[in-house]
């Protein structure tokens, strides 16, 4: 993994306002269910704020002034708001928890929809890891910030405002001494939360970082071992788990330092108020103990809100970091995608030419070069060569998972890329070198390459493929479970009902990337009828391995370095006595005795 890709690691300080306008507005098309919640979460802290008052009315108006009327109609009061306030508190967590689960819906809808339609490149590029915490953990955390960041805060403002206000009938005076104290218990709660944060994130940092570590070593065991590296690698592991040592306590220290700091600047405010109140009692404005009690309570009520601001505030900085990188893949612009004025030609079963292509993945280091060819429909191309010369890529830039450099591909005649994707893409039967399944049946599979098969179709086209009996072996025939990936089955047989699936779509051009790894005779005789059915009457480009495929080629080209070393029939290739002619010397020969031995098993002849 490379650097870029431990950013989220890093505590981020810079403060985005337009992200955040953009996080908020993801809540747009719910609006309603906002303004439902913010109103009952103001509602909530203003009776907190008014129980307050009451109280004190109770021990004033009622208890001091032995006033039994007032007691009861008071403390009648006092029930009742305190069940509308249970309704109220059940309706802001009802809301609050809906609009965070309909704001998460929206994200992963977003992510996922980008994901799909992203090109290959960026896949190759990006670590899936990196791609799965974007729409996984991320989405929480713009969420959570959305609803129960909006709603601690809101509720922080109004509770201190309700405070106030109610603290300012009872005696203003005293209202500005805690007022003046509020800024700088706020000031001081974000300090700390900022520290601890950043603290944490060093300190889980270190942890992936530790983690790292002991995973190369233990992996790696024999090299260290080989080498005499044991203490050098003991003192930079030394070296990392005292920096987390370092960091984890200093977390540790600032958490137990936090709450008693606040406490003591709410003590001191509180301190205040009942020397001042008490004097005044004694004095001029006459303080009730009443009203004493209610600015001990709201003082100690306000400290709370105030954390929460601070906490939010701290960990906002961090959801900002997560919406950006989540923004950045919803954003993400595909890098094949369909122009303007694409249009589906109703059919690619026409000639193929690829027109002096160059092109090249990430570096610019060339795969293919100045690549010209021209494919009669329904001619079968054989792909050969050595390793890494670039046959993958030339069909890769058919199927349009990357468009040329420079040059033009056309298919019927016109530039493909004035087509659209998805009438190409969906015209195109492709069975890759190491064919991929999705968890599910071996139905369920098949029935991908077109979704409203019959269970009869998806039979015949087994069948065609050649795949119909080994599935009927299966403990569950066509309802067996292939396991995540497919990983329940061999890669033949994956290769099979891949078969089938192309088989099924009845593609106008099909496409196989034969599997090097050796399957089985029976196996390979059944892999060889499924894809002469799929050739058959189709513009065909096969990435042979095995020598009967090759054989059957209208065409053999012989791919070197991205360029087309040798093209002709095996017998003109041969004669040749050139790159072909080696090649089969050295690596086809020994097949032919598989041949004969498939023939005996089949009765079909390989050629
Ligand atoms: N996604 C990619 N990103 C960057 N480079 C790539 C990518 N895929 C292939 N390459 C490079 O392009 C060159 C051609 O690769 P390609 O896969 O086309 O070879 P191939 O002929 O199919 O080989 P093989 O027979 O092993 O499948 C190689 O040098 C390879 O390293
Ligand atoms: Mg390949």
């Amino acid at each position: 993994m490379t650097d870029q890709y431990f950013e989220e690691e890093e505590f981020s300080t810079q403060f985005n306002g337009k992200t955040v306008l953009r996080i908020l507005s993801q809540t747009k098309p719910h609006w309603k269910w906002v303004v439902g919640f913010l109103v009952a979460v103001m509602f909530v802290s203003m009776q907190d704020g008014y129980f307050t008052f009451l109280s004190k009315r109770i021990i004033d108006e009622g208890i001091v002034a032995r006033d039994r009327q007032a007691l009861i109609s008071l403390v009648t009061t006092y029930g009742l708001l305190q069940l509308t306030q249970a309704a109220l508190v059940f309706a802001f967590v009802y809301l609050t928890g809906v609009l965070g689960e309909r704001v998460r819906y929206d994200l992963r809808k977003k992510l996922f929809n980008n994901l799909q339609d992203l090109s290959l490149s960026y896949y190759s590029r990006t670590p899936v890891g990196w791609i799965m915490s974007r729409v996984t953990s991320d989405t929480e955390k713009v969420s959570d910030l959305i609803t129960w960041g909006v709603l601690d805060v809101t509720w922080a403002i109004t509770n201190i405002a309700s405070a106030t206000f109610f603290m300012m009938v009872i005696n203003w005076r005293l209202a500005l001494i805690v007022l003046a104290i509020l800024p700088v218990l706020l000031w001081v709660a974000v300090q700390f939360r900022k520290k601890i944060l950043s603290e944490y994130r060093n300190v889980r940092k270190f942890n992936s970082k530790i983690t790292g570590a002991y995973n190369e070593n233990i992996t790696g065991v024999r090299v260290v071992k080989a080498l005499g590296r044991e203490a050098e690698n003991l003192s930079e592991f030394g070296q990392l788990t005292n920096q987390m040592y370092r960091s984890g306590y200093r977390a540790a220290w600032l958490s137990a330092l936090f709450l008693p700091t606040v406490q003591i600047i709410s003590a001191f405010a509180v301190g205040s108020i009942i020397y001042y109140g008490g004097l005044q009692a004694n004095t001029v404005l006459g303080m009730t103990v009443g009203g004493i009690q209610a600015f001990v309570s709201y003082i100690t009520f306000m400290m709370w809100p105030i954390q929460d601001v601070a906490r939010v505030y701290a960990e906002m900085q961090n959801s900002v970091a997560s919406a950006e990188r989540m923004f950045s893949l919803i954003d993400a612009v595909p890098e094949v995608r369909d122009r303007a004025e694409a249009v589906d030609p109703g059919t690619v079963q026409g000639e193929i030419e690829f027109d002096h292509v160059d092109f090249y993945y990430e570096d610019e280091k060339p795969v293919l070069q100045d690549f010209s060819l021209k494919v009669r429909p329904g001619e079968t191309i054989a792909l050969v060569g050595p390793t890494g010369g670039g046959k993958s890529t030339i069909v890769n830039l058919l199927c349009r998972f990357y468009e040329p450099k420079r040059g033009v591909i056309r298919i019927g005649g016109r530039d493909y890329t004035s087509l659209t994707l998805d009438s190409i893409q969906s015209r195109i039967g492709v069975v890759l070198q190491t064919p991929h399944l999705f968890s599910g049946t071996v139905r369920e599979n098949i029935r991908y390459g077109q979704l409203n098969a019959s269970d009869e179709e998806i039979e015949a086209a087994a069948t065609l493929a050649g795949a119909h009996d080994f599935i009927s072996t299966l403990e569950k025939g066509y309802d067996t479970d292939v396991g995540e990936g497919g990983n329940l089955l061999s890669t033949g047989q994956k290769q099979l009902i891949s078969l089938a699936r192309a088989v099924l779509a009845k593609p106008e051009i099909f496409i196989m990337d034969e599997a090097t790894s050796s399957v089985d005779t029976l196996t390979e005789a059944l892999i060889q009828k499924g894809m002469e059915h799929l050739m058959r009457g189709r513009t065909s480009f096969v990435i042979a391995h095995r020598l009967s495929t090759i054989k059957r080629a209208d065409r053999i080209l012989v791919i070197e370095d991205g360029k087309i070393a040798e093209m002709g029939t095996h017998a003109e290739l041969l004669r040749q006595g050139g790159h072909y002619y080696r090649l089969y010397t050295r690596q086809f020969r020994h097949q032919l005795g598989q041949e004969y031995d498939l023939y005996k098993l089949t009765g079909v002849p390989a050629v």
